[in-house]
């Protein structure tokens, strides 16, 4: 088993650079399985789910090859074959495969998805987006088979009852290389999207409108190849920021896109939260007394439920009364009684988690239960006094690419141990 060992207190300062961000490279990657040619992503990040990725596109036959950041994914080899249950349900995002194997093959038959325990994340609006275009669904233990029979898939006018990140990128990957077009309404409007859009129309699909709440796709009938620079993660960045924020003695965030995290920013000005914002970076002073705010989750450009978790060590030094109410995962509150572990003044009560601060954290032994969770465990680790251990941490290591050299170099005592 592995653990993060932190030894709290210790000040931090300098730069740390922001990765690509993860929830776009793990639909760009599933997205390739539609091209014809060599497609090849920059700023791809050091996370496990790209290695778990990898591991599915090869197992399908992609030739892969990855220097750095650099990835290199030769899809011509991929086979039609039902991918087995296992690694692909080990993450989420192994969903994307359901929309880039039904545009390839006109079929897709894959493990139900996994991912972080959010309480239930139904998978309802996808299936309803490949029926909408002409694709059946059926069950086989714990496959599921999405098919045409036989007839390309078709354009359709889809609605989107709630708004999913999920379902939209999904159904424009589905619909890039169906005949006829597509149109989704309500769509999600988060930057991944964007970036997810802008391979797939590199690669030659016609796609307009992503980024807003009416995405327009024209069925194309090849897709070529590409190079592509992924977007930086704007969770790590905002992660990094609440970290530099709360422990921080001078601490630049690079590859930041402030355009991505405007309400973010937004709510730790209205903590008081002193900072600058750069051309490509944000740089947060030393803090004085913070105030104590509400959060509410929604939707981009709402403040990010992936954030929620990340700024609650933050929120937790400042003076007063707040809660958090998230409105996308009501369940996200697995953090709250590990940083009750550490000495918080934080419970959830009717469906919010209340806190009451400041505080000042203690280390202790915790356990990170999903990758956000982990995030702010981390955070909190660096504030507490005395020594953090944190358990279940490939959660950790699926999302935030070389988290502890990067801690390191601003002068953090974190060590990840193998027992
Ligand atoms: C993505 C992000 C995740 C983030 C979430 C919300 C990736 C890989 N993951 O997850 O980090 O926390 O967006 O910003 O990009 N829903 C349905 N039916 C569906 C799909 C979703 O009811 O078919 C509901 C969900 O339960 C949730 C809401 O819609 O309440 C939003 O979920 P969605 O945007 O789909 O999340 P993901 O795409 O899975």
């Amino acid at each position: 088993m592995r653990k993060i060992i932190i030894n709290g207190g210790k000040p931090l300062t300098g730069e740390v650079a922001v990765s690509g961000a993860k929830n776009s490279v793990v639909a760009l990657i599933p997205a390739i399985i539609l091209a014809d040619d060599l497609v090849v992503l920059d700023g791809v990040p050091a996370i496990s789910d790209v290695d778990s990725l990898i591991d599915i596109m090869a197992t399908m036959g992609a030739s892969i090859k990855r220097d750095g950041e650099t990835l290199e994914i030769d899809p011509r080899g991929v086979k039609d074959m039902p991918m087995p249950y296992g690694k692909i349900n080990s993450l989420r995002a192994s969903y994307y495969f359901y929309g880039s194997l039904l545009g390839r093959f006109g079929q897709a038959v894959v493990g139900l998805p996994g991912g972080c325990d959010l309480g239930p994340r139904p998978i309802d609006l996808h299936l309803k987006a490949f029926e909408a275009m002409g694709a059946t669904i059926s069950y086989e233990g714990e496959m599921m088979r999405i098919a045409t029979a036989g007839k390309p898939l078709h354009g359709a006018h889809i609605y989107m009852d709630t708004v999913s990140v999920g379902a939209t990128i999904n159904t424009m990957i589905a619909a890039t290389k169906a005949k006829g077009r597509t149109i989704i309404e309500n769509a999600a409007r988060e930057p991944e999207i964007i970036d997810v859009a802008t391979l797939l129309n590199n690669m030659g699909a016609h796609i307009r409108g992503a980024g807003t709440n009416v995405i327009t796709i024209e069925g194309v009938e090849k897709l070529h190849g590409t190079r592509h620079q992924v977007i930086p993660d704007r969770i790590e960045a905002g992660t990094y920021i609440a970290m530099a924020a709360a422990i921080g003695k001078g601490i630049r965030v690079t590859n930041v896109l402030y355009e991505h995290l405007e309400s973010y920013i937004s709510k730790l000005e209205e903590m008081g939260v002193r900072m600058t914002v750069e051309e490509d970076a944000v740089f947060v002073e030393e803090q004085g007394k913070l105030k104590a705010v509400s959060v509410k989750t929604s939707p981009y450009p709402g403040f990010a439920t992936d954030l929620q978790q990340p700024i609650t060590p933050l929120l937790l030094m400042a003076q007063g009364q707040g809660n958090i109410s998230d409105t996308i995962y009501e369940k996200r509150i697995n953090h709250v009684p590990e940083l009750a572990r550490m000495g918080a003044n934080i419970s959830v009560l009717g469906g919010r988690i209340v806190y009451q601060g400041p505080n000042q954290l203690s280390g202790a032994p915790v356990k990170a239960t999903d990758l956000r969770a982990g995030a702010a465990l981390v955070i909190a680790g660096l504030m507490a006094q005395g020594t953090t251990e944190i358990t279940n941490i490939e959660f950790i290591l699926r999302g935030y690419s070389n988290i502890i050299e990067k801690l390191r170099e601003l002068g953090a005592d974190i060590t990840l141990v193998e027992d």
